[in-house]
């Protein structure tokens, strides 16, 4: 038995949790559910990034304290991972009490041993980065949000570990991944590093962790982030959690955050003398078409969108088998449904009801006798017996789409078996020997099952049901790898459309122009239309209807109330503040009891629901022409 510790990124408090932010999270998942069910002990940290200048003004902006922004826009996130399937050891919060202890703490460390220094600094200062670009960096970057600054700060000689941490690097082929990463830190620290400024005045910044040894300064919000990788296992305090957990196996990360995490944490780390982690595995982008998906771009797939619609299994499946890690990745809708019909619903579907639907006809459901073990046999165990180890391979190296490719040979094989042997004859010829194929098909199958379950842990489950592994002792239980562990006599299940197909209607953007466009209108038509940009001051659910939304929304002059059919694409909280566009002299109308004063006006695809919002901020009760 070995020990397994994983994190992700600790994720802004403020962002909305796109596809990128599951993407990293269900991939540290499914890691952390195969070392469990493999009888590995442990352990994986998610969670939020809650300090800084954003979350300050976001809060500014509500008008409310930011403790209480944090608290209520966390829950973004853990509802999302729970709707997910995330099963997170734990779920920290920078704002924690003990998280800050032991950022004091750490700060107080390197202080008392001189490493870190008060200074004077000018130069370029990236408000939307939070920190002082380097003379190069503002030379080649386009930065927007950019000024001139001087001011006293603390800074950790991080300098002092440059050549340390090459060494390392060198010494250490597996510290980061991928390999070519790697060699980008590599030829980052080439340069001169410099020293890490570690604090911001309370006069620019007040969110944040204040310094132990000068109250006028909070915490820079990287040092504060990092160090919840250790805050959150016991550092310092708990010595022999702390032992058990660290150093970490794999920091998960994107590569926007490859230099913090590979050049930053190292040198925090060594400077209090505790061991680096493993390994830090920066994957690509999840891509529309090709930019990078991102809330800034406007172009976020939310992840509950395509769980809600097609399953959450459906989902992470996708995300998994989709990605090569460390590489960037397209997403589209097209791909989406075709990766689920050819693998899902076909190879593993098709096989799964060929298989139980055989022996519920011809053997009760009771899984018959596997008899003497003849050649084919033979084949397709050595087959699904080897398959532990190559998925296992897979894993180590953080390739769970090739771990996933394993499976689905395997379930190949196991339909090639069926062809060969030919049970559907066998029964009329020799019943016995069909009962014995059909044995090894079904145990086959359960066990290639069991090698997705981390990435599908609720259709698997019920899959495993059906295949004679009982619910109670479904997962990690001893034998769940082995051939034979579901013996003869077993009573097994029937189960109908596990993934049944996804009919695609016919998109017709692609097929064909035709719009279907209504009747012409004359100009006098439309401007009998009065619409108008308005404000949304309040949302909640409609007390009678599970699908709308009931808004007050500000048009200057007055306020009013509008019913909206987007509450399964829109939480409440979402919408406050947000400008959308209505009708505004649609004649009002009583919906499900409750008074509609106007229509939002939203655009409507397959996927989503969008409002549509005015490109620039505009004054409510605005005209729109
Ligand atoms: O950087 N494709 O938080 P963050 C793939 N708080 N992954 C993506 C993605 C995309 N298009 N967009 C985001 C922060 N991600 C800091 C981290 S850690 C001590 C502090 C994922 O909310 C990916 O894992 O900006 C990326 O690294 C992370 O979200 C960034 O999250
Ligand atoms: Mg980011």
């Amino acid at each position: 038995m070995s020990r397994f510790y994983v994190t992700t990124p600790i994720y802004y408090v403020n962002d909305e949790p796109h596809i990128g932010h599951a993407y990293t999270t269900v991939l540290a998942d499914v890691l952390a559910r195969f070392h469990r069910a493999l009888g590995d002990k442990t352990y994986f940290l998610t969670g939020t990034d809650e300090h800084g200048q954003k979350v300050q003004q976001a809060a500014e902006k509500r008008g409310v304290d930011p403790q209480q922004h944090v608290d209520e826009y966390v829950l973004r996130f853990q509802e999302k991972w729970d709707a997910l399937d995330i099963r997170y050891d734990q779920f920290i919060r920078t704002t924690q009490a003990n998280h800050k202890a032991v950022v004091r703490h750490l700060l107080q460390l390197l202080w008392d041993k001189g490493l870190i220094y008060k200074d004077t600094y000018e130069g370029w200062y990236s408000v939307a980065e939070e920190r002082f670009l380097t003379d190069k960096e503002y030379e080649e970057g386009d930065w927007r949000d950019v000024k001139q600054l001087s001011e006293t700060n603390y800074w950790f000689k991080m300098s002092a570990y440059q050549e340390k941490l090459i060494n390392y690097i060198h010494d250490n082929p597996d510290f980061i991944q991928p390999e070519f990463r790697k060699n980008e830190v590599l030829g980052f620290l080439r340069q001169e590093l410099g020293d890490l400024c570690i604090s911001r005045p309370k006069s620019r910044l007040s969110w944040g962790i204040e310094l132990p040894f000068d109250s006028e300064y909070v915490t820079y919000v990287w040092f504060d982030a990092l160090t919840n990788y250790i805050s959150a296992i016991g550092y310092p305090d708990r010595d022999e959690e702390f032992k058990t957990w660290w150093p970490a196996d794999v920091h998960l990360i994107g590569k926007d955050i490859l230099t913090t995490h590979a050049v930053y944490w190292p040198t925090m780390l060594m400077a209090a003398d505790l061991p680096l982690p493993k390994t830090i595995f920066a994957h690509g982008w999840w891509l529309m078409g090709d930019t990078k998906m991102s809330k800034s771009l406007g172009n976020v797939i939310r992840p509950l969108d395509l769980a809600n619609e097609y399953g959450v299994d459906a989902l992470r499946y996708f995300l998994m088998r989709e990605m090569t890690p460390g590489q960037d990745a397209s997403f589209s809708i097209e791909a989406f449904i075709g990766r689920y019909n050819s693998d899902l619903a076909n190879d593993l579907g098709n096989l799964v009801n060929r298989i139980t639907k055989l022996l519920g006809r011809n053997f009760d459901s009771i899984l018959p006798d596997p008899g003497e073990t003849s050649p084919e046999d033979a084949d397709l165990i050595q087959h699904v017996n080897g398959l532990q180890e190559r998925v296992r391979d897979e894993l180590d190296q953080l390739k769970v789409n090739y771990a996933i490719t394993h499976v689905f040979d395997v379930l190949r094989e196991i339909n090639r078996y069926l062809e060969e042997t030919a049970p559907w004859k066998l029964l009329k010829t020799d019943k016995d020997r069909a009962g014995a194929v059909l044995y090894n098909a079904a145990e086959a199958l359960r066990l290639s099952a069991v090698h997705l379950y981390p990435v599908m842990p609720d259709k698997i489950a019920r899959l495993l049901e059906v295949m004679g592994t009982s619910a109670k002792a479904r997962f990690g239980e001893p034998g769940w790898f082995e051939w034979g562990h579901v013996k003869s006599g077993t009573t097994l299940g029937q189960i109908d459309g596990l993934f049944p197909r996804i009919e695609v209607k016919e998109a017709p953007e692609e097929t064909s122009v035709k719009l279907d466009l209504k009747p012409e209108i004359s100009f006098d038509d439309f401007t009998k239309l009065d619409i108008r940009i308005v404000k949304i001051i309040k949302a909640e659910k409609h007390p009678n209807a599970d699908k709308l939304l009931k808004l007050q929304v500000d048009l200057g002059a007055e306020q009013r109330q509008v019913i909206a059919g987007i509450a399964d694409f829109y939480a409440p909280e979402d919408l406050v503040g947000k400008s959308v566009s209505i009708i505004a002299n649609l004649k009002p109308a009583k919906i499900r009891g409750e008074i509609s004063q106007g229509m939002i006006l939203a655009a409507e695809d397959d996927v989503t629901v969008a409002p549509l919002t005015p490109l620039k901020d505009v004054k409510p009760g605005s005209k729109v022409r």
